[in-house]
């Protein structure tokens, strides 16, 4: 390994590790929401107990990256209404001025001085094999690291936390569908150091499978499996990408062959002015439509999935019909604040945008039926399109042939029809589309800039 390579890890891991100033901070909310949540605890009749898990509790959180994961232990036999009544009068408790979110359960997320918190319930199984939620599994997971970190590990974990956010592929949410803390946490735990990984992913030939503890079990399909070594039927990378993976194993090389801190620092491009827009539209001579509505204030977890869907469905559909698809995208606005009540009503603004090679097709498309060798069916087809509005039937290479009416000659008035909604769409997008939507078509895209420059800048310069 080079020594311009180690420098920029030295770097890295210097950046990422906090400070003393910043683990007192740290530290004294950790203790003020366990003393809360302790207390919050013995008021109630049941035999709960409050532990911090997550990176915090590992060393292993990103300097400036401060959020305290703690979670509340119910016994197994509390009904799970019960433990969601509780876990959410705990987490009011300790975080007054927090808000209600949901994922496996209901819980408390807020801040106290600073420093985002989330307040979990979760059931105390024996085993992570037992778990009744994904949650029960998290504090096994803590149990198993501590076993294996040390300071020089945990510094490294650091680093490759800060490499994966540089290239944007930091996080197991589905809109990210990247590297979760506990998957970065375990591939270093396998490979030693931070540049082992790197050149051992610059190497990588997916699909690959990693078994810490050997646990030999379970067959799954994803690029890259690693079987949780507290849990054999769960792959900690279940939620990466393909394109993530990828995208890893192509900066895993750039740090190889180049490195440079600012593969550890996240960028953003300059946003697109709409004139700028309409100039890009022009020089590739493709025609782009967009699909812009609003939907309700859906998480991005419930969102991005969704637009992803719609977006493949209404692919097909274009295809189908002939309308080549060239490039599409999905974009959305963020999620209002809660606490932002201007926002309130408005919800999110998505858009489903399709770059098409071919938007204007002719009057007449061509239908191939049958050989004609095939009697019967060749007969039916025959007979079905001899009397039709349609050229033909004639045979081509032995087959009958009909040029027939095209039911839409522009793709733009396929988008607006009702027969849209015979594409395969995500159930909140097909709900919000009836409710009605933007097409814009060509140049009139540009005025997405106003909204999503900087979407529109990495469109049309796409990075690895
Ligand atoms: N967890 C999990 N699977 C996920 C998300 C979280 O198993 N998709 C568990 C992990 O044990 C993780 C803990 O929940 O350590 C807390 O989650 P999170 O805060 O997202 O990750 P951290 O590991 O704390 O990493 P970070 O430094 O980004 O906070
Ligand atoms: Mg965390």
């Amino acid at each position: 390994m080079g020594e311009a390579f180690e420098a920029v890890v030295a770097r890295a891991r210097e950046r990422a590790t906090p400070d003393e100033e910043e683990r007192a901070l740290l530290d004294g909310v950790v203790a003020t929401v366990l003393e809360r949540a302790e207390e919050a605890i013995t008021t109630m009749s049941v035999d709960a107990d409050v532990l911090q898990v997550g990176s915090t509790a590992r060393d292993t959180w990103v300097s400036g990256d401060r959020d305290i994961d703690v979670f509340v232990r119910f016994p197994l036999d509390l009904d799970r209404p019960i433990l969601e009544r509780y876990g959410l009068a705990v987490g009011r408790e300790v975080l007054p001025d927090g808000r209600e979110e949901y994922a496996e359960h209901p819980y408390v997320t807020g801040e106290l001085r600073e420093v985002s918190v989330d307040l979990v319930p979760c059931y105390r199984v024996e085993s992570a094999t037992a778990i009744r939620s994904a949650v029960d599994r998290t504090p096994f997971h803590t149990q198993y690291l501590d076993r294996r970190l040390d300071e020089e590990l945990a510094a490294d974990i650091r680093a490759a936390k800060s490499f994966l956010t540089g290239i944007d592929a930091y996080g197991s949410d589905l809109r990210t569908e990247g590297f979760s803390g506990y998957l970065a946490e375990l591939l270093l735990c396998e490979y030693g150091s931070f540049a082992a990984l790197i050149e051992a992913a610059a190497d990588w030939s997916p699909p690959l499978r990693l078994d810490p503890e050997s646990h030999g079990e379970g067959s799954f399909e994803d690029p890259l499996v690693v079987i949780d070594p507290t849990d054999p039927e769960r792959n900690v990378a279940a939620v990466l990408s393909g394109t993530q993976l990828a995208r890893f194993q192509h900066y895993a090389r750039e740090l190889l062959a180049t490195p440079r801190d600012s593969l550890f620092e996240p960028t953003s491009p300059d946003p697109l002015s709409a004139a700028a827009t309409g100039e890009e539209i022009a020089a590739r001579g493709t025609t782009p439509i967009v699909l812009r509505f609003s939907i309700p204030d859906l998480v991005d977890d419930q969102l991005y999935p969704q637009l992803r869907k719609s977006s493949a469905g209404i692919e097909r559909a274009l295809e189908e019909r002939g309308f080549r698809v060239f490039r599409r995208e999905t974009f959305a606005t963020k999620l209002a604040d809660d606490n932002d009540s201007e926002n309130d009503d408005e919800g999110r603004t998505a858009v489903l945008l399709f770059e098409l090679a071919v938007a204007d097709l002719p009057n007449v498309e061509r239908h191939e039926g049958p050989p004609v060798s095939v009697r019967e069916h060749a007969q039916r087809f025959y007979e079905a399109y001899a009397e039709a509005d349609a050229t033909g039937p004639f045979v081509e290479d032995g087959q009958y042939v009909v040029e027939r009416p095209r039911e839409f000659t522009s793709a733009r008035d396929f988008l607006a029809s009702d027969a849209l909604f015979g594409a395969a769409l995500g159930v909140d997008v097909e709900t919000a589309l009836d409710a009605g939507y933007d097409l814009l078509v060509g140049a009139e895209v540009a005025d997405l800039a106003s909204a999503f420059g900087t979407e529109l800048a990495r469109y049309f310069s796409p990075k690895a």
